[in-house]
């Protein structure tokens, strides 16, 4: 009988342990990823080596930033600037090299972007309020995978608030 009790409870400990490893698992499958770090994109490209390790300028690959609309994301000619020379055998500027070869433009996952209705320049942000790409894109140069930050109203207008600039969002903001 003592002997009867003393396995159900051996099996019922490694059922909970059991739970926990799966629950754990799941978590680390489903839920941090999407917090850690953003979605996978076609090639690994990692901001934290070119921009944090080799210090590649921001807007040397993001050419346009103060100057259109779109800061935009850097043409193929440009990575091949550098790894034509740089691991030119690395499976991942393989990948890149076959995008390049075919002329068709890598199908980068975007990862931030307001409504088409919003009317978002970087010119007036960056040059006349002086801010900088962290305080809105987070740190870049320190993320393998860029995360996804949702730029809803709140987030425009909390920091409109503290820097005191223009309020007058249906006029200014929305086309
Ligand atoms: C100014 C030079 C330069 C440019 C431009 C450049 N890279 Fe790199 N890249 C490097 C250097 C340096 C490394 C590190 C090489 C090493 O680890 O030996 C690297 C590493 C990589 C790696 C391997 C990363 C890893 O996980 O180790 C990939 C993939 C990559 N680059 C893709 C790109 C793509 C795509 C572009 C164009 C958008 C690009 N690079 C533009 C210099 C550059
Ligand atoms: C060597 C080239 C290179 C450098 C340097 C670089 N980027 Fe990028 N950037 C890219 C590529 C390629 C993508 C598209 C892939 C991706 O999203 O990771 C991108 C995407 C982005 C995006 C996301 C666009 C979107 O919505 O999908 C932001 C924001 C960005 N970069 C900001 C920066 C900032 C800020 C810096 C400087 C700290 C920087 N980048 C330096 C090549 C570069
Ligand atoms: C005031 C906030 C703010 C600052 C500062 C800022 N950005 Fe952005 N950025 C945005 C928003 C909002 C978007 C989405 C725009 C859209 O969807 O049209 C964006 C989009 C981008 C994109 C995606 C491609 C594109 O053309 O839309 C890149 C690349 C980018 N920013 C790079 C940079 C770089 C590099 C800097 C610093 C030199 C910077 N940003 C500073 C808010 C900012
Ligand atoms: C981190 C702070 C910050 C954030 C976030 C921010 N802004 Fe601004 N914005 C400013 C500052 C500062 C100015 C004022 C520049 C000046 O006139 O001196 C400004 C100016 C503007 C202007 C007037 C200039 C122009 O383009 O005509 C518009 C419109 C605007 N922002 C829209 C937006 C929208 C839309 C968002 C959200 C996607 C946003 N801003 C997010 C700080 C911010």
């Amino acid at each position: 009988m003592a002997r009867g009790n003393q396995e159900k409870r051996r099996w019922l400990k490694w059922f909970l342990a059991a739970v926990i490893l799966m629950g754990m698992m799941l978590f680390f499958y489903y839920v941090y990823p999407q917090r850690g770090i953003g979605p996978e994109q076609p090639i690994s490209f990692s901001h934290r080596v070119h921009a944090g390790v080799k210090a590649i300028n921001c807007r040397f690959c993001h050419p346009f930033v103060e100057r259109s609309e779109h800061a935009g994301l850097p043409e193929m000619e440009k990575c091949f600037f550098c790894h034509q020379y740089i691991i030119p055998t690395h499976p991942e500027i393989l990948k890149e090299k076959e995008y390049f070869d075919r002329g068709r433009p890598v199908p980068w996952v975007r990862i931030f972007y307001v409504p088409d209705f919003v009317k978002f320049r970087h010119q007036p942000h960056l040059l006349w309020g002086k801010l900088d790409c962290a305080d809105c894109h987070g740190r870049v140069e320190e993320m393998d995978r860029l995360q996804k930050k949702d730029f809803q109203m709140k987030f425009c207008i909390d920091c409109h608030k503290q820097k005191k600039a223009q309020l007058d969002c249906w006029l200014a903001c929305h086309r």
